[in-house]
């Protein structure tokens, strides 16, 4: 009988994630029985459904609902549907990736129940216990029973917090096994000639951070310093950053229809990584926008004070910015003197076979 894994997509960054481990483990069939699903805190077409299309994934196998909130609202309401759940189907093992409020609900709700817990992208720390996500870091690894890590100054985090050595599984990037997989195709779409752009003349921009984007003031001078670039910049929005600017009317108060900041929708998978893969420069408050970045070696500004990925900058092309250095590296880097990237240890493409090996022992033992 194959063991039934429960694999947990709930937000954007989470299905990348997802879909090499779901296909891994469905390459399996004798051993492993994996099950997805969506807990629906992304819910709109461009910014759940798409990716499934992009990543090849099947539909979810079930489909919680349970959508947007507040933090407690997103977090109570994944942990009483999952635990019906998890009493109803029994899985042998729950999988859950990254730092989202599905992740820590989902898996403190089945150490409860004694379903063994799966953590991929653990470790990770910011220090920064003002973002929601470094308090779902920390509570996923304190319960998880197998600690998958991408790089090795995760495994020292988990070191420092006195984890078992036994618990924790350095693996690579999972995120760069889908990266791998569909840089080819990404890179020959025409989603930045649609837009009149040139291969390397252009940035993209991506900002969602409650800290950046919640005030109008704040997201008022970080919209001011893009209208100055003197590049086009590709900016889709994320919901969230939306809200505020329709609401303060910030596309009108920061001049961005006659500046050459392009606003577009949230994009596929794709489109998005075309973008990407064709840009300059990377401007950007996201998590996997800098380990992506730092794989395809192009400049990144990371938007924040602190990251929990700090081998995208010691190895990568990344740079933590202000708004006030924001200007001068942008200027740096369009002289041409920012620094190159070295690709960190196992970020290969091939981490999820990886984790379905540990799993597969794991569950034998
Ligand atoms: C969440 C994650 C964050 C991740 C980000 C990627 C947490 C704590 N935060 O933040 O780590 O980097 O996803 O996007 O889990 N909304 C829509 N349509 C959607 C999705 C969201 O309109 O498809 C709206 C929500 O209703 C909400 C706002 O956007 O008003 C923010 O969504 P939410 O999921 O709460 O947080 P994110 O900022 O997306």
């Amino acid at each position: 009988m194959p063991q039934k894994i429960f694999l947990i997509a709930a937000a954007r960054p989470n299905f990348m994630k997802v879909a090499p481990l779901w296909r891994a483990m469905a390459a399996r069939p004798e051993t492993l029985k994996p099950v997805l699903i969506h807990t629906g805190q992304h819910y709109d077409k461009n910014m759940s459904d798409v990716f499934f299309e992009d990543l090849g994934l099947p539909a979810p196998d079930v489909h919680l609902g349970v959508g947007g909130g507040s933090h407690a609202q997103q977090t109570a309401g994944v942990m009483l549907k999952f635990e019906e759940l998890c009493l109803a189907e029994k899985p042998d093992l729950v999988l859950v990736v990254g730092d989202v409020n599905a992740t820590m609900a989902t898996s403190v709700t089945a150490a409860k129940l004694h379903i063994p817990v799966a953590h991929v992208e653990a470790g990770l720390r910011s220090r920064d216990m003002t973002m929601p996500e470094e308090i779902n870091r920390l509570m996923t690894d304190a319960i998880a029973d197998l600690l998958f890590t991408p790089s090795a100054d995760a495994d020292e985090n988990l070191r420092n917090e006195g984890v078992a050595e036994a618990r924790i599984k350095l693996v690579g990037n999972i995120m760069i096994d889908s990266l791998v997989r569909s840089v080819a195709k990404a890179r020959d779409l025409s989603a930045y000639t649609d837009l009149g752009l040139e291969s390397g003349k252009f940035g993209v921009v991506t900002l969602h951070r409650p800290a950046n984007v919640d005030d109008p003031e704040n997201l008022t001078r970080i919209l001011d310093v893009l209208t100055a670039v003197d590049l086009p910049l590709v900016f889709p929005v994320h919901p969230r950053t939306r809200a505020v600017m329709v609401h303060h009317d910030l596309g009108a108060r920061c001049g961005l229809v006659d500046s050459r900041v392009i606003l577009a929708d949230p994009l596929g998978y794709y489109e998005f990584m075309n973008l990407v893969i064709h840009s300059g420069m990377m401007l950007t408050d996201s998590g996997g926008l800098q380990e992506e970045t730092t794989y395809l070696d192009i400049p990144c500004l990371t938007l924040r004070p602190n990251t929990e990925r700090p081998i995208t900058i010691t190895q990568g092309t990344n740079e933590l910015a202000t708004i006030e250095s924001l200007p001068g590296q942008i200027d740096t880097i369009l002289k041409g003197g920012w620094k190159k990237s070295r690709v960190p240890e196992l970020w290969d493409g091939a981490t999820a076979p990886r984790i379905v090996a540990v799993i597969e022992e794991f569950l034998s033992a």
